[in-house]
């Protein structure tokens, strides 16, 4: 903690001058996360912060998909992003011809985009979700079937919990995919811990869970129950910035790093500030189409 003492200082210093606001994903390691940012949470709650921003700048610490949204949702806000190669496994595994493509195939049905997608991708697809809205935003439509794309894991889960069939796509979240049932099982029976998984794990583990939900619904699961002890099955750093706001609950981690999350650091918060880059654009054409989709799943809320 010392050492980041210096850039905390330096990086308030600069976001008062630059009238800028940091919004920090939670899985942006602590430092960042308690340290540096103005607004913190899952991806819904930074779209929504996005969308109703004023600033002049916004640094976004995230991933790539994520300040694309904030910059299609606050189009004259200057959005800067510490590392523009933070990416994203799901964002990469569809195309905006992949998108056009299952249209084809499954004509008439409405597609439902999870906004881990790139902003071609979105402009493709007629309403957006995160996970912690999915269900919500697929019952909105009032259809029997939708495609959904483009994380598999999350589609099954809606699946389960809707009446709706979805016709999926192969995307996976390599942080996310690769727990297993066992591990899962293994934490709560060592650590008598209650079981807590993000919707990207695979359903075997799903099935396990005490709460299956977003990043923040995590942490609002636990403010409501309370427990003693809890396995958060997802990235690292959740437990590690929830561990502050929880300090009577104790947390296990069997949790696995995001290689694209962990680009954002504090000297490259610095260095964004300094010099107002990288600066994130989107083409208006497409930002616009985007915007549509977004903005539906924004009217649905979480
Ligand atoms: P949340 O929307 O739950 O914060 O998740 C985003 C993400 O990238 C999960 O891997
Ligand atoms: Fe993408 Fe998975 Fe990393 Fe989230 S944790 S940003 S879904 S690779």
């Amino acid at each position: 903690v010392p050492l980041h003492l210096p850039w905390i200082d330096a990086i308030r210093r600069l976001k008062r001058e630059r009238g800028a606001v940091v919004m920090a994903h939670s899985y942006q390691s602590p430092e960042i996360f308690h340290g540096v940012a103005d607004v913190t949470g899952d991806s819904l709650a930074l779209a929504q912060a996005a969308a109703e921003c004023d600033a002049e700048v916004v640094v976004l610490c995230g991933v790539h998909f994520m300040a694309e949204s904030a910059k299609i949702l606050a189009p004259k806000v200057k959005v800067l992003i510490p590392d523009p190669q933070a990416g994203c496994s799901l964002a990469d595994s569809i195309s905006a011809a992949d998108v056009r493509a299952l249209r084809r195939r499954f004509p008439g049905r409405p597609v439902v985009a999870y906004v881990n997608t790139s902003a071609e991708v979105k402009a493709e697809s007629d309403i957006c979700c995160t996970s912690a809205n999915a269900v919500r935003v697929v019952e909105s439509l009032g259809v029997d079937e939708v495609i959904f794309l483009p994380d598999r894991h999350l589609g099954a889960h809606v699946a389960s919990r809707t009446g709706v069939r979805l016709h999926l796509w192969d995307g996976r979240c390599e942080v996310h995919e690769t727990f297993t049932r066992a591990e899962a099982v293994h934490a709560r029976e060592r650590f008598d811990a209650r079981l807590v998984v993000h919707p990207e794990c695979p359903q075997e583990v799903l099935e396990v869970a005490d709460f299956v939900g977003s990043t923040s619904a995590m942490g609002e699961w636990i403010a409501r129950e309370q427990p003693a002890r809890v396995a958060l099955v997802t990235e690292c750093s959740l437990a590690d910035n929830l561990r502050l706001r929880f300090p009577d609950t104790e947390f296990i981690k069997p949790c696995n790093l995001c290689p694209h999350m962990k680009r954002i650091t504090l000297p490259r918060i610095h260095a964004c500030l300094r010099d107002l880059a990288p600066e994130v654009q989107v083409p208006e054409d497409v930002a616009a189409r985007a915007r549509l989709a977004l903005e539906r799943m924004l009217d649905v809320g979480r």
